[in-house]
């Protein structure tokens, strides 16, 4: 495996790299949804191809500080991680290698992400779209994996990647989970104890309330099941559509019922898919 810690040391890297060349962006403190993230890149890539997994705390899609500064960056076993995966390059850049001092130019995507983790982390999507993209535009990439767990952060992708008319093919994984049904987070490895066993009811929440009938009721019972805690404190719960991430008033339409819960200053978010068929009145 080979590693480039400069923009300029992963073009000269990929310069006549077999294609296609496969691109995993991460922040690193991987855990098994990172690794299923380079083995499906792997799949994708082929045995010829080229798998690049990035590795880089992206200061500016940090609303807190101390978020930033907490951060896990356990690099050296992190690329050992990556080497097992199968990757053929590791990209782990400085922030002062990635970004000019007077840098001006940012890119916002203004709708898909004016809710949910837009609304509580001011600035976070266009700190987003504009590492991603300068990303692909580094690796030169033909396609690359994100997990569907940031669901948000997947669909504003997939539009920066649609209006900008990027070359780049998006791939998305599914949510990987604890055995006791917690998303995977890097997050997770900065909860004490307590918070941890008390983690899963986010989902239990999510998941049991989703059946109810209406949108009120759904909304109410996740609401007190995850206040039910003293350990939580709900940063936002909505009912959004799930295509265009706007408050839903119906359930006719796929919606996705979405929560970032904090226990002290650890963040963690997760969401379910509400798909209800629409019941037809049977024939006489
Ligand atoms: O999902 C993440 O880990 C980050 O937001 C990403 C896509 C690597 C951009 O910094």
């Amino acid at each position: 495996m080979k590693v480039a810690d400069t923009g300029i040391a992963l073009r000269e890297i990929l310069k006549n790299a077999p294609r296609p060349v496969v691109l995993v962006p991460t922040m690193g403190a991987f855990h098994a949804g990172h690794i299923s993230l380079m083995h499906r890149a792997r799949e994708i890539a082929g045995s010829h191809g080229t798998v690049v997994t990035s590795i880089f705390v992206n200061p500016i899609q940090f609303d807190r500080p101390a978020d930033l500064a907490n951060y896990p960056q356990p690099l050296t076993s992190d690329l050992a991680t990556c080497e097992a995966a199968g990757v053929d390059v590791a990209f782990t850049p400085s922030a002062t290698s990635m970004y000019f001092p007077d840098r001006s130019v940012t890119v916002t995507e203004s709708l898909l992400s004016s809710g949910l983790c837009g609304a509580t982390r001011a600035g976070h999507f266009d700190g987003v779209c504009t590492v991603v993209l300068k990303l692909f535009l580094l690796s030169g990439c033909d396609t690359a994996i994100f997990g569907e767990k940031d669901f948000q952060q997947l669909a504003i992708i997939r539009r920066m990647v649609r209006d900008l008319d990027a070359p780049v093919e998006i791939v998305s994984c599914a949510t990987v989970r604890e055995t006791d049904g917690l998303a995977m987070s890097s997050r997770n490895a900065r909860l004490t104890p307590a918070q941890r066993a008390d983690a899963p009811r986010i989902r239990e929440a999510l998941l049991e309330s989703s059946t109810l009938e209406t949108l009120e009721e759904i909304l109410t019972a996740a609401r007190s099941a995850i206040e039910a805690s003293p350990l939580t404190r709900i940063d936002y719960l909505s009912l959004v559509d799930a295509e265009t991430l706007q408050p839903t008033h119906s359930l006719d339409r796929p919606a996705i019922l979405a929560t970032a819960v904090f226990y002290d200053d650890v963040r963690l978010i997760d969401h379910v898919i509400i798909h209800r068929p629409l019941t037809h009145p049977t024939d006489a």
